[in-house]
């Protein structure tokens, strides 16, 4: 059993404009970085981990980000976005609802 309670990953990967988009394009780097120090202030370390990953598949919608073991996947992550998921989704424990992203959308 792990002994953090909710595990973030966030997707980092990156492709040069040309290509199909990236969350890296669109500054996921600050949002994991943002992420960790939040979690950091707040005391939170050994409890909630915090992960940069490669991509998770919808590219399109990114910033993506998946927690486990609960599943809850978000889209269109900003910066301004991670205050709101801190206090919301993991210290009052409420997925933060207008920024998740459902796989049963996709067709
Ligand atoms: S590049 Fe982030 S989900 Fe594909």
């Amino acid at each position: 059993m792990s002994k953090f309670r909710q595990h973030f990953f966030v997707c980092t990967n990156a492709r040069p404009p040309f290509a199909k988009p990236s969350c890296g394009s669109k500054n996921s780097n600050q949002i994991l970085i943002l992420l960790q120090e939040e979690i950091e202030k707040r005391g939170l370390l050994n409890e909630v981990k915090v992960t940069g990953c490669e991509c998770l598949g919808p590219c399109e919608e990114g910033a993506i980000m998946v927690v486990y073991p609960e599943g809850t996947w978000y889209k269109k992550i900003t910066a301004d976005d991670v205050l709101e998921i801190v206090e919301t989704h993991i210290l009052q424990g409420n997925p933060v609802s207008r920024l998740i992203y459902n796989w049963q959308d996709e067709t």
